[in-house]
């Protein structure tokens, strides 16, 4: 049964339909606000994820549509805050929530939007689902103001770096694994094994999409290029390149992160010739394979190679 199950493969009709036709809340323009962002674009890696390692377990995911559409809505709220805190312009190649209604709206509708989920996901799920995203929820906010504390800090570690994106991307990644396990009736092991394969994965996301920060087209990416550095963010390729570069180039960073904003077409190119990018896709890989290695034992179904398939394509993606 498991092996003839249909192997969920990017956008699912049924969740887009979900969110086009059946989501609403009490409050028309965040509704519209909220709508206009899901309707931009998007990968839906988080909803895929919690499909998949449902229907790891249990062939029927059809059940499981809701509570993946409640994860892409987690990742939309953050997203929505996150262009507010992070300066953002663009988002899913339209104009980010800010731009259009402001930041006084945005922290409203991404704080209204979190409510409006933790009320219908404790309403229609048994605990520890509830329990786990409310967690999860603190957790990305905790790597947030952890990120904020530590921006233009030249110390900032490799380790201190994987801390950060553990709680403010990797948390999310791994309760949608976790949640969509439990979801599928996984028995414990493989609920761990599933959120472990999540914290990984979400890891190794976080490295590519800033190693996208440095190496993409804004227009591919639709979302700005450059804006770490311009937001004094401590990134992977920045901190491998200090690592490796040498006075000059640390002096560079410096005076970039004092302000002189002149300098920045120079840091990055001091990232590029450092080595940095390399090692940053050694990191991806080293992450990707943790992830693949979380869910060996799991028995072979196409729910568990897609999900695998899922972490090899983050180092094909960064290449
Ligand atoms: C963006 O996530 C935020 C990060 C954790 C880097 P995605 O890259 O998954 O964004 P969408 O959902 O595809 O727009
Ligand atoms: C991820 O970090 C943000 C969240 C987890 C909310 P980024 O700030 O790098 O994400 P992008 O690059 O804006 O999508
Ligand atoms: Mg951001
Ligand atoms: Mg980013």
């Amino acid at each position: 049964m498991i092996q003839s199950a249909r192997v969920e493969a990017g956008r699912h009709d049924e969740i887009e339909a979900f969110f086009r036709e059946i989501f609403t809340t009490d409050n028309p323009l965040i509704t519209e606000a909220v709508k206009r962002m899901l309707a931009a674009g998007g990968k839906r890696l988080r909803p895929r994820i919690t499909l998949l390692a449902a229907q790891a377990h249990d062939a029927n995911s059809q059940r499981h549509l809701q509570l993946a559409a409640y994860m892409e809505l987690i990742h939309v709220a953050t997203l929505i805050h996150d262009d507010v805190v992070d300066n953002a312009q663009t988002r899913r190649g339209v104009n980010a929530t800010a731009i259009d209604y402001g930041n006084r709206i945005s922290v409203l509708a991404g704080d209204y939007l979190f409510a409006w989920i933790f009320k219908n996901v404790t309403a229609l799920y048994p605990p520890p689902i509830p329990n786990i995203l409310s967690a999860t929820l603190a957790e990305i906010c905790d790597g947030e103001v952890l990120q904020l504390r530590s921006l233009g800090d030249l110390s900032v570690s490799l380790n201190a770096y994987v801390q950060i994106v553990t709680r403010k991307t990797a948390s999310l990644f791994a309760a949608s694994a976790e949640c969509g396990a439990i979801a599928g009736g996984a028995p414990t092991g493989d609920v761990q094994a599933l959120r472990r394969f999540g914290l990984a994965y979400g890891i190794a996301f976080q490295m590519r999409d800033d190693l996208l920060d440095v190496t993409a087209d804004a227009a591919a990416l639709g979302k700005p290029v450059g804006n770490d550095l311009a937001e004094r963010k401590m990134t992977i390729p920045l901190i491998l390149a200090l690592q490796s570069g040498g006075g000059e180039f640390r002096g560079m960073v410096e005076r970039l992160y004092a302000g002189r904003e002149q300098e920045a077409a120079a840091v990055l190119e001091g990232i590029r010739t450092s080595g940095a990018i390399e090692r940053t896709r050694a990191k991806i890989r080293e992450y990707s394979k943790r992830a693949e290695d979380a869910i060996e034992d799991l028995e072979n179904t196409p729910a568990k190679a897609e999900l695998a398939r899922l972490a090899v394509e983050l180092i094909e993606e960064a290449s």
